[in-house]
C-alpha cells in the first residue's frame, strides 16, 4: 500500500513544524511548504534522520496571486496524491486598523483567506473523487469574536472557521472531512511577528506548541468539525457566544489595549 501523503503549509516553524513531526511519526510522506527554504530543508533532514520520512520541500510565498494554483500544479506534476492537506500558514498584526499599512492587511487576507480557500477548493476535488481525504484548517480563538486592535486578523480567522464548518457539513456522509483547529495564544514565532507577544492575553495564557499540534493531529484523525485546545480557550470561545456583543467588544479591547 502506498504511503499517506500530507501537505503542510507554514511548515518552517511553530504549529506547522510540530504537525509535520506528528504526521511523520504516523509513517506519512510529507510535502512541506513555506517561504524559508533552509528551515524547510532543516525539517526534512531532521525527519529523515529521526523517522526515515521522505519529504518534498516547496518554497513558496502563498500570499502571492496564483500561488495556490501553482502549488497544486507542482504537486500534480509529481503524480503525488495528497491525502491530508493542512492549511496552517498565516500571520496576524496588532495595531489600530487605520494605522497598519494597507499592504499588510492585504497580504494577510491573501494568505489567511484566499490561499486557504483556493487550496481547499483545489485539493478537495480529487479527495471527493476518491471518497477519501482530510483537510485541517488553522483558525484561532480569534475566530469567535471581533478583535479591536487586531481587526483584520480576527476577521480572517472568523472566515476560516465559517468556511471550514460549512464545507464540513457539505461533506457529511462521505469519507472526506474538513476540521478547523482554533488555538489560543501559543508559544511560536507568531506572537513576535504579529506584535501581540507583550499583550496580557499572550503573556499569561500561552500554550505549548506541541500540545496544540497534538490536539489538531488527533482532531483530523477523528474527522472532527472543530478543535479548541485548552480549557481557558474553550471558556473564552464559548462564553463569547452567550455574551452581548457590546460587552464582548469592550472585553476584547481591554485585553488588547493600545496605550
Ligand atoms: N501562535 C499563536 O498564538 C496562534 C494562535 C492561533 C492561531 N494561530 C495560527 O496558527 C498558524 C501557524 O502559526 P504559528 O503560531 O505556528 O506561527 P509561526 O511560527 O509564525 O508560523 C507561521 C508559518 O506560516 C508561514 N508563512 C508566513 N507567511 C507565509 C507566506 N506568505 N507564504 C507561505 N508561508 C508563510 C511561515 O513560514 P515562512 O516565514 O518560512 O514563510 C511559518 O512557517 C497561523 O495560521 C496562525 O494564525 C497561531
Amino acid at each position: 500500500m502506498s504511503r499517506e501523503i500530507v501537505l503542510i503549509t507554514g511548515a518552517s516553524s511553530g504549529i506547522g513544524w510540530e504537525l509535520a513531526k506528528l504526521f511523520a511519526a504516523d509513517g506519512s510522506e510529507l510535502i512541506l511548504v513555506a517561504r524559508n527554504e533552509s528551515k524547510l530543508n532543516e525539517l526534512a533532514e531532521f525527519l529523515k534522520k529521526e523517522q526515515g520520512t521522505e519529504s518534498m520541500v516547496i518554497p513558496m510565498d502563498l500570499s502571492e496571486s496564483g500561488a495556490a494554483q501553482a502549488l497544486f500544479d507542482r504537486v500534480q506534476d509529481t503524480g503525488k496524491q495528497v491525502d491530508v492537506l493542512v492549511n496552517n500558514a498565516g500571520f496576524g498584526q496588532f495595531g489600530r486598523f487605520d494605522e497598519i499599512p494597507v499592504e499588510r492587511h492585504t497580504s494577510m487576507c491573501e494568505l489567511n483567506m484566499v490561499a486557504l480557500t483556493q487550496l481547499t477548493y483545489l485539493f478537495l476535488k480529487p479527495m471527493k473523487d476518491r471518497d477519501s481525504g482530510n483537510i485541517l484548517n488553522i483558525g484561532s480563538t480569534a475566530s469567535f469574536q471581533p478583535g479591536p486592535n487586531s481587526a483584520v486578523y480576527y476577521a480572517t480567522k472568523a472566515y476560516v472557521l465559517s468556511l471550514s464548518e460549512a464545507v464540513h457539513a457539505e461533506l457529511w456522509g462521505t469519507n472526506v472531512s474538513v476540521t478547523c483547529l482554533c488555538p489560543g495564544p501559543t508559544k511560536t514565532g507568531f506572537g513576535k511577528d504579529s506584535e501581540m507577544e507583550d499583550l496580557p492575553i499572550f503573556r499569561n495564557n500561552s500554550m505549548d506548541v506541541a500540545k496544540v499540534a497534538k490536539a489538531g493531529h488527533r482532531g483530523v484523525r477523528k474527522q472532527k468539525r472543530l478543535i479548541v485546545p485548552g480549557i481557558m480557550n474553550n471558556l473564552l470561545a464559548f462564553s463569547n457566544r452567550i455574551t452581548a456583543r457590546p460587552v464582548v467588544l469592550w472585553v476584547m479591547k481591554r485585553l488588547q489595549p493600545i496605550e
